[in-house]
């Protein structure tokens, strides 16, 4: 097992380039299984979530190559299994994202039960009864989904809360289901619309994806396609705190901030000066302290609770105080304690977090538990006096492109060693 260590005090200053999204790479690449061809992808991004899908993929007969250029060879389009195994599925949840597919596709489908996680129970149910109204049978028992389906048939399907992977399930399921399936209700993430800009340049029909109401007309077949993978808004919007944490300037290459107003809109109110052009964002300090900033995470296009984690850090040296509250998740606040042993004054009424910026952070020994939570360990370590290590970096690896190699390049003081 690897740990960070962080000598933090260091203003970050540069330029960082943002990887492809890994909530658009997952669904992308589970969606190969609906084509008769290959899909080649362009700017996936190098995290252990999409080697653990490539993994899955290739259990289930699979090939993918990763080509010098970087793209990524995968065809799906012949699978000689069609059972998602526990062993695999139990690393990473979104490995239900190839039950819609596989039903689609091949009638049938065997897929782990995905377990909960640190932040949260995450049932599937809202994936099971949507596909039920698509036709599908669906039995749980012991541990797995056993799902089949003669041939979906398109409907309206109305999720009674909004559900990112579910809205992406079903819109995988329907391009390939009888007639018109209508997703109401549906999750309006850029990640969904990346997946459906894909999914039409295989061939299928889809309108409306990005609104609440995504409208999907089933063909016979998809082919493959070569496609580029969107620029991560939740990796960009993290490097974004790493200057306003400490006072620097960094400029992010390719993202697209149109898909980060809210979180653009929130850092403008900690007080940093924040320039967007066609590809870029920078972000300048000017080597302020931010000031408090109150926050309440809900679905796109409202403030993201994949950021939840790292306004925490950032509020925790801010001046003055603020609540942050967390409506999505029912357990995402296993930073709080862990930025608590850094001297963050930061109590928990329920699911809002009330912080008191303190003048600084010290350095301790941290433990990470979940993906966005290492992350706002991270951002913390960096601004805090002394040196701060990080144990269980393997969280930080599903969705973070090289954290350590990015920081450095910013001037952090910050090593990848083994425990
Ligand atoms: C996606 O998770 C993202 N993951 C998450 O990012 C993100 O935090 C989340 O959407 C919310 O935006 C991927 O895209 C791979 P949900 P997902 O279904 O789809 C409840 C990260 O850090 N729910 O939108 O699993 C659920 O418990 C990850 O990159 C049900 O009750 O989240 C939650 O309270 C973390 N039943 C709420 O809905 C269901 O069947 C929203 O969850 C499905 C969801």
């Amino acid at each position: 097992m690897y740990k960070l260590v962080i000598k933090g005090g260091k203003t970050l200053n540069g330029s960082v380039k943002i990887a492809g999204s890994k909530n658009a790479a997952l669904p992308i690449l589970f969606a190969s299984i609906l084509a008769d061809g290959p899909l080649i992808l362009n700017n996936t991004p190098h995290l252990s979530d999409v080697s653990t899908t490539l993994r899955l993929l290739m259990d289930m007969g699979s090939e993918f190559i990763l080509e010098s250029d970087n793209s990524l060879f995968v065809d799906s389009s012949k699978l000689t299994k069609l059972t998602a195994e526990y062993s695999l599925v139990k690393t990473m949840r979104a490995s239900i994202l190839s039950l819609g597919p596989m039903l689609a596709k091949y009638g049938e489908a065997k897929i782990s039960l995905p377990g909960g996680c640190a932040i949260g129970m995450r049932p599937v149910n809202l994936h099971l009864k949507a596909l039920e109204d698509l036709g599908a049978k669906i039995e749980v028992k012991n541990g797995y989904i056993h799902a089949s389906a003669e041939k979906l048939i398109g409907t309206d399907v109305h999720f009674e809360q909004i559900t990112v992977t579910a809205t992406e399930n079903i819109l995988m399921a329907a391009t390939l289901a009888q007639g018109t399936t209508t997703i109401h209700n549906a999750a309006q993430e850029p990640e969904i619309v990346d997946l459906a800009n894909c999914l039409i340049k295989m061939g299928a029909k889809i309108s409306g994806a990005g609104t609440s109401v995504i409208i999907i007309e089933g063909v016979s077949n998809l082919s493959g396609a070569t496609y580029t993978v969107c620029p991560d808004r939740i990796e960009a919007g993290t490097y974004l705190i790493a200057a306003a944490i400490t006072g620097g300037k960094i400029t992010l290459k390719n993202i697209h901030h149109q898909s980060m107003r809210a979180i653009i809109r929130k850092l403008i109110e900690t007080g940093a000066e924040i320039k967007c052009d066609k590809t870029s964002i920078t972000l300048d300090m000017k080597g302020r302290k931010p000031k408090a900033v109150n926050v309440r995470t809900s679905a796109y296009p409202n403030f993201p609770t994949d950021m939840q984690a790292q306004f925490c850090a950032l509020n925790s040296i801010a001046d003055g105080q603020a609540t942050i509250t967390e409506t999505i998740f029912e357990n995402r606040f296993m930073h709080i304690p862990e930025l608590a042993r850094m001297g963050a004054e930061l109590s928990l009424e329920g699911n809002t977090v009330i912080s008191k910026g303190v003048k600084s952070l010290t350095g301790a020994n941290l433990m990470a538990t979940d993906l966005r939570a290492s992350a706002s360990l991270v951002l913390a370590g960096l601004a805090a006096q002394g040196t701060t290590t990080i144990e269980r970096v393997y969280h930080l690896d599903r969705g973070y492109e090289t954290i350590e190699e990015k920081l450095k390049l910013l001037g952090a003081d910050i090593q990848r060693i083994q425990d």
